[in-house]
């Protein structure tokens, strides 16, 4: 068997379009564009350019974007008063503080200053406080993709076994609550379970969240399985080549042998997440401006 090729890439692209229409439509009704504010500590590259990444995105979505660089030494201080200027700012709706931050600022207490209800991260311990008791609030953006990913490929979860493995605060734990949510039966495996290839083959749904580079091969999948990667790890580099390849956590090429569908890195659930912050960011708006949000956001 040939596993199917799971296509985040283009849903990501479906995603975004369907955002940017209703934005246009929200800011005709709310007079005024949803805004996410975006704040990057430091020089660090990556986040660098998944910040100007967001930046672009969020303007092709009929949004308003507001970029806040601020330099390396920045204290706790001037950003906690950053984040409260945000916090009371009416044309922004969603707050995202790039992680990760340089040493000397503590993320857990810069989180915990960002209001809730413009969380779109989904990072505040109120979010994840609302998703574990199933109340209504902002769920992590990757997390959040795979699900879309996950039910538009298999419809109706119940009952089927899912392994998430890796169990961070920012993917493993939500994406198993979503799992339970949608009536999986579903064991979060790490880096001390045993056995893990024997807990991974019962699964007809395997996320993989832990960065170890193509870990999981064919023999660790249930024929059929529905395989979603969510790792991005970079392989040494080729003699000659600058960059090494990117690569998940699957093996991808022996995994689609058995698979039933499968998403690829770079393609899969990466893209994923950036539309997915546009959409929680256009919710945010809706809730802050009184509207409701389409059902199909
Ligand atoms: N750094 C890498 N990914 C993310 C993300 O989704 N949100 C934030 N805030 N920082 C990140």
């Amino acid at each position: 068997m040939t596993a199917t090729r799971i296509d985040g890439k283009a849903f990501a692209a479906r995603l975004r379009e369907r955002v940017g229409d209703y934005a246009a439509t929200f800011a005709e009704a709310a007079g005024r564009k949803a805004g996410l504010a975006v704040v990057l500590v430091g020089e660090d590259a990556a986040s660098q350019v998944y910040v100007g990444a967001k930046g672009k995105a969020t303007l092709a979505a009929n949004m308003a974007s507001f970029e806040h660089r601020l330099p390396m030494d920045t204290t706790s201080e001037d950003l906690m008063a950053l984040v409260e200027k945000l916090n009371n700012d009416d044309s922004v709706d969603g707050i995202l503080v790039q992680l990760p931050l340089p040493d000397h600022l503590d993320e857990q207490s810069i989180i915990a200053a960002i209001s809730p209800d413009k969380d779109v991260d989904g990072f505040h311990v109120i979010n994840a406080g609302r998703l574990s008791v199933g109340q209504t609030g902002f769920v992590p953006c990757t997390p959040l993709g795979c699900m879309m990913l996950l039910t538009d490929r298999l419809g109706d979860l119940s009952g089927l076994e899912a392994v998430v493995i890796g169990r961070s605060n920012i993917v493993g734990k939500p994406m198993a609550q979503l799992l339970l949510d949608a009536n999986a039966t579903v064991t979060i495996a790490h880096s001390r379970t045993k056995d893990l290839a024997s807990v991974v083959r019962r699964a007809d749904i395997v996320v993989a969240a832990v960065g170890r580079p193509q870990m999981i091969g064919k023999d660790w999948l249930k024929d059929g399985a529905t395989v979603i990667d969510v790792g991005i790890n970079r392989l040494p580099p080729e003699p000659g080549k600058e960059k090494g390849k990117l690569v998940g956590d699957v093996a991808f090429d022996e995994a689609s042998e058995v698979a039933g569908a499968i998403t690829p890195v770079p393609g899969g659930v990466g893209p994923m997440t950036i539309a997915v912050l546009l959409r929680n960011t256009l919710v945010a708006a809706h809730r802050n401006a009184g509207l409701e949000a389409p059902a199909d956001l």
